[in-house]
């Protein structure tokens, strides 16, 4: 199985386009775009794992996701969603050109990007499904992580609204979860062995922003105190100080064998 982290902020990205603060505006810290992975099991057809509004410059910066080998053809099969946030999901709509595409996603959070299928509808006819057990070779499990809905979406609907994904592959497996707003019941039994766990990296501490305890993003310290292994943080909003290499908190983070990892990182497992 091969992963590419696509992108590691939180919505807006960092800098964040309306965003003057200091760490915004300081040009030597590492640009980052709004997260999302991309997964493949041969290294040919590969899985989008959410598709942010970055999904266009993600695609050109990446090589293994770039157009052909035909004049038409894409590498990019489809789509995981883990809830229906716009930094997950509108990505879809600029993915319209696409001639086929395969979207996977909770109910609840099908029924949100509703929306946004009404429009690509009317360009191409993609699959929208529930998530399967198996694709293309990879085994695809979720977790119930929270009901915490977008704020657009008012579907009298029953969740899960977050979920958290595991995928496995010869043996080996990654856990991908960037919207934790608690840890659920039964997470430390659905990481177990994975060699990545890639977590909710949107605050550091509590108290980081106004207004942060609503947004229902578990701080990266608590995380850290609760979870034992090594642990990946993404979504990192930019009150984060883990945005800057240099910082005390990414120090504190390595020592305790935590990682950070920048935009384009790479795993391959073997
Ligand atoms: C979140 O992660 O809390 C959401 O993406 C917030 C938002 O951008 O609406
Ligand atoms: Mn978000
Ligand atoms: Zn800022």
């Amino acid at each position: 199985m091969k992963v590419i982290v696509l992108g590691t902020a939180a919505g807006g990205g960092f800098p964040q386009w309306n965003c003057a603060c200091p760490t915004c505006a300081d040009p030597a810290l590492p640009a980052r775009t709004q997260d999302g992975l991309a997964i493949s099991a041969d290294g040919d057809n590969w899985y989008l794992v959410n598709a942010s509004p970055d999904i266009r410059a993600q695609i050109l910066a990446t090589p293994e996701l770039r157009a052909g080998p035909g004049v038409r053809e894409t590498p990019i099969r489809g789509v995981l969603l883990t809830d229906a946030e716009l930094d997950h999901t509108l990505g879809l709509l600029l993915l319209r050109e696409a001639d086929a595409l395969e979207v996977y996603a909770p109910p609840a959070v099908l029924t949100a990007v509703g929306r946004f299928r009404d429009i690509t509808d009317r360009y191409h006819a993609w699959s929208w499904s529930p998530v399967p057990d198996k694709l293309d070779g990879i085994a695809v499990s979720t977790l119930a992580v929270s009901n915490k809905r977008p704020r657009y979406a008012d579907e009298p609907v029953p969740g899960p609204w977050v979920v958290a994904y595991r995928f496995e592959h010869d043996g080996k497996a990654l856990v991908y979860a960037p919207c934790l707003a608690d840890l659920p019941d039964g997470f430390e039994q659905f990481a177990a062995g994975a060699t990545y766990v890639v977590l909710d990296g949107t605050f550091y501490s509590a108290g980081e922003m106004p207004g942060q305890t609503v947004m229902g993003h578990l701080p990266v310290r608590t995380t850290i105190d609760r979870l034992d292994g090594r642990l990946v943080f993404t979504h990192l909003n930019n009150t984060n100080p883990l945005v800057d290499p240099d910082s005390p908190e990414r120090a504190e983070l390595a020592a305790r064998g935590h990682v950070v990892p920048d935009d384009g990182t790479r795993w391959e497992f073997s």
